[in-house]
């Protein structure tokens, strides 16, 4: 059992594609519940999930992501299928049905106690022998904050501040259980108790006396991950986090967010390669470009169109209700005349600039995924994409975000990865035994 979380920063190459499994639902296009084929019925069945780990670790990603939401997610329930099971509990069963892929689940800052979060994920670090992973968030609904005894959510700054201190607190929990503490000598003691470390934490948000009472986690700690997009949200990730989910439509703002997250971990002493960043990428792959763009076009095809031009005209502040479907989008005013919020306009006008969609192929953009990259072709082309980003510094690998399950996880499988070991480009087999040591290979 090792003592100190091990980085693996020497050896690792940045040759290497990382890739993270984001399972949600049916997938993540907002339609794709709607499919003859879809499971729907299957969300709050273990199988259904074991089966997607199952292909994912057949196909050697790093991880398998379940986020997490703390409201029923009223008023959106009759569009789709919100939540089922929590996903702690989930990833407690997925890693007993496999071998080597990480579990990384989302906890919220700023709803959970740092203690039962830490405990929690000790346990599940050793149920699956070092593989257990966090993305701590900071949530985003009153709805959520009214589940938790607050009227409403505590603003940005106070969400951040509380989960700087979270995550401050869970490295010291993590830390305060050495493993040589435990003797376990049958004839005299079990464990020496002055190896444990009270922590004796009082902040402005929690206090926490420790030791946490789990003893020393196979991976040391779990691997830590963030997806916060303002400010705060990078330097948070930039300070603490192993692992990054970014959002970014194309290659250039995916350069842009690593490079600023590059030297906002270099300003806190450390590496670049201490840092896993995934941009999210939605994929529609099959042997020819006109399947896999046939693919795409039968799931926009499933979109309630009255809730998808309701959702755009509220993104660009418009009415688009009167558009015709199948010509291209009208033009729209620059960013800078723009004045409802900045963020998704900004996508829109580059999903325009980039592709010059039908206002039905924007609002298939916008339902699978909302604003992460969507690469649409043949098995050869989305690797050669994937490699580009990689070998140019916009990411180092790709949190996929599949926009119909199981079928999309399925082809990535069987037709990119295979492309990406051909080129030496990815793991053919696993070669450590946790989660950190899947990301720093
Ligand atoms: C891939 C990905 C997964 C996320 N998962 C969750 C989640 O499970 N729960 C949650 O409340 N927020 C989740 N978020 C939202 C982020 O944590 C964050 O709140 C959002 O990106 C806005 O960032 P900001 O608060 O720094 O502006 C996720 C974001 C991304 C990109």
């Amino acid at each position: 059992m090792s003592t100190t979380p091990t980085t693996g920063a020497a050896q690792r190459s940045r040759r290497d594609v990382h890739l993270n499994l984001f399972a949600h639902g049916c997938g993540h296009h907002s339609a794709a519940w709607r499919a003859p084929e879809s499971p729907v019925e299957r969300l709050g069945d273990i199988t259904y999930w074991e089966e997607l780990a199952v292909t994912a670790e057949r196909g050697c990603f790093d991880a398998f992501f379940l986020a997490d939401g703390q409201s029923a997610g009223l008023g959106g329930l009759g569009k789709g299928p919100r939540w089922f099971l929590e996903p702690l509990t989930t990833l407690t069963a997925l890693s007993r049905a496999t071998e080597h892929i990480g579990v990384i689940c989302t906890v919220s800052a700023t709803f959970w106690d740092p203690f039962h979060a830490a405990r929690i994920l000790a346990s599940l670090d050793h149920i699956s022998g070092g593989r257990a992973g966090v993305n701590i968030v900071t949530s985003m609904t009153d709805a959520e904050a009214r589940n938790h005894g607050m009227e409403r959510l505590p603003d940005h700054d106070e969400r951040y501040g509380r989960a700087e201190e979270f995550t401050a607190v869970l490295r010291e929990l993590w830390d305060s259980w050495p493993a040589e503490a435990i003797k376990a000598d049958r004839s005299g003691s079990y464990a020496d108790e002055e190896a444990l470390q009270t922590i004796d934490h009082t902040g402005e948000h929690f206090a926490v006396a420790g030791p946490l009472n789990i003893p020393r986690l196979p991976q040391g700690r779990p691997v830590v991950v963030q997806a916060g997009a303002s400010a705060p949200g990078r330097e948070l990730a930039a300070r603490f986090a192993d692992g990054i989910y970014a959002v970014a439509w194309d290659f250039e703002s995916a350069f842009e967010y690593r490079q600023d997250i590059l030297s906002r971990a270099r300003s806190h002493g450390r590496e670049a390669e201490e840092i896993t960043i995934m941009p999210g990428l939605v994929t529609y792959v099959a042997k020819t470009e006109d399947e896999a763009k046939e693919q795409q076009h039968r799931l926009n095809s499933l979109l309630p169109i009255e809730d998808s031009l309701r959702q755009l005209s509220f993104f660009i502040g418009q009415d688009a209700y009167d558009w015709d479907l199948d010509s291209p989008v009208p033009e729209l005013p620059p960013l800078e005349e723009f004045t409802g919020p900045q963020g998704r306009y900004a996508t829109v006008l580059r999903i325009i600039e980039t592709t010059r969609p039908t206002v039905r192929e924007l609002l298939g953009y916008l339902g699978a995924g909302g604003g992460h990259a969507t690469f649409v072709g043949t098995p050869e082309q989305i690797a050669d994409e994937i490699l580009r980003w990689i070998d140019g510094g916009a990411a180092d690998g790709f949190n996929l975000m599949p926009p119909r399950l199981p079928q999309g996880l399925e082809d990535f499988v069987e037709l990119v990865v295979p492309v990406l070991q051909e080129r030496g480009r990815f793991r053919g087999a696993y070669q450590g035994l946790t989660l950190r040591e899947n990301l720093s290979g």
